[in-house]
């Protein structure tokens, strides 16, 4: 999903409902794109003509999907370690050890293939923005060759070269993380982030490494409260952290520290679902006020699903919110948890990322859960 700009005009007519994020849906709507932007919104009758035009038929279209969180580079899989919990076994997150080893048996040219092959599978089903950690390599060169081929498919780029201690002491792997690996890390990355959880980094380690990486120039964010209680969520708002992802186990002051902070939590219902855990309650932090987005966290094995539509199904059914703020979180809290403006919303100057469905509403986007209803995509005006 790197730059490419639609250097021609193009026109979705006949727009059953528009959801720009500028007010409520708009009814009988027309979109002009114009060099990869939104260039105009109106009623279908006054639509203006362009180089190009799709017949939307009525259909509803909405932004491109916003996926903030998602760990694309790596190689194998783990349908055994799912078929095991699935019998009952919990998830650790020790199994990224088993991806960490097949990653760095793996050639650039086979994590660029599988990467990329994810890319293509989520813009299929509407994702026209898609953040990339690194986190399977955990060397300095296998961290370093994860952001490069990562940057080739997105400027969301995000190291995470303390996803786990790969071997040895923790206290040498956090210095390697915060020298020679940041070093070379941070030319390919625009994020800095860190498993702070049981079995990964404690609050004490995540901070240095994340106050290290904002030193390098990476913005800092966060898996936090996972698998426990502990203290992601208030690091990341302390450290400003453009967003605390996961969230599921959360107390009130957490809560509060979140809503009085400019910290996005991002939920990942796809991690829940795959591991069995309990959803974290979205209702809760959106009646504090905190700002919510929804992501994938597509990886090999908390969460293998690069689709937004099913996240945003299971965040309505499963975390109590209503169609349309779970669609608000997939696009317009997706672009906040990337502090990006010009994504997420389709009001006239932002990119022309949108999706037209094979529907009437957005409502079935969770009213019809599994079902292909993406139509057509549009990236910097581009169709797919
Ligand atoms: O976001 N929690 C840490 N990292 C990933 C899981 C990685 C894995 O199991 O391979 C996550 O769930
Ligand atoms: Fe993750």
């Amino acid at each position: 999903m790197t730059d490419k700009s639609g250097t021609s005009s193009i026109l979705i007519d006949n727009i059953g409902e528009l959801t720009t994020h500028d007010g409520p849906p708009r009814t009988n709507a027309a979109l002009l794109a114009e060099d990869g932007r939104v260039a105009w919104v109106g009623s279908a009758s006054d639509a203006p003509s362009a180089d190009e035009r799709i017949d939307a038929g009525g259909a509803a279209v909405i932004p491109g999907f916003v996926d903030s969180h998602a760990h694309l580079v790596f190689a194998g899989d783990r349908a055994a370690e799912f078929a095991a919990r699935m019998a009952g076994r919990p998830y650790t997150g020790g199994g990224i050890r088993t991806t960490v080893a097949a990653t760095r048996a793996a050639t650039d040219d086979d994590l660029r293939a599988n990467a990329s092959r994810l890319v293509t599978e989520a813009r299929r089903q509407g994702t026209t923005t898609i953040e990339i950690k690194s986190g399977y390599g955990l060397s300095v060169a296998d961290e370093a060759r994860s952001l490069r081929i990562a940057a080739e498919l997105t400027e969301e780029t995000t190291f995470l070269g303390a996803h786990l201690v790969p071997d040895g002491d923790p206290d040498d792997y956090v210095a390697l993380v915060t020298g020679e690996m940041l070093a070379a890390a941070a030319p390919h990355a625009r994020w800095i982030d860190v498993f702070c959880d049981r079995g990964a980094f404690t609050g004490e380690q995540s901070r240095a490494i994340l106050t290290a990486g904002l030193a390098a120039g990476l913005l800092p964010r966060i898996h936090a409260n996972q698998l426990q209680h502990g203290p992601g969520v208030r690091i990341a708002v302390e450290l400003k952290a453009a967003s605390a992802d996961h969230c599921t186990h959360l107390d009130a002051a957490d809560v509060d520290a979140l809503a009085s902070g400019d910290t996005v939590a991002t939920l990942l219902p796809g991690a829940e679902f795959s591991t069995r855990s309990p959803y974290p309650d979205a209702r809760r932090l959106l009646e504090a006020g905190v700002t919510v987005a929804l992501a994938t966290d597509c990886n090999p094995g908390s969460s293998y699903t690069s689709s937004m539509p099913f996240c945003l199904a299971l965040a309505v059914r499963e975390m109590r919110m209503t169609p349309a703020e779970a669609l608000w979180s997939a696009t317009a809290g997706g672009a906040r948890a990337l502090r990006r403006d010009d994504i997420g919303h389709l009001r006239v100057g932002a990119r022309a990322d949108l999706a037209v469905l094979d529907a009437p509403s957005y409502l079935h986007l969770a009213y019809r859960p599994g079902v292909p209803l993406i139509r057509t995509v549009l990236h910097h005006g581009v169709p797919l």
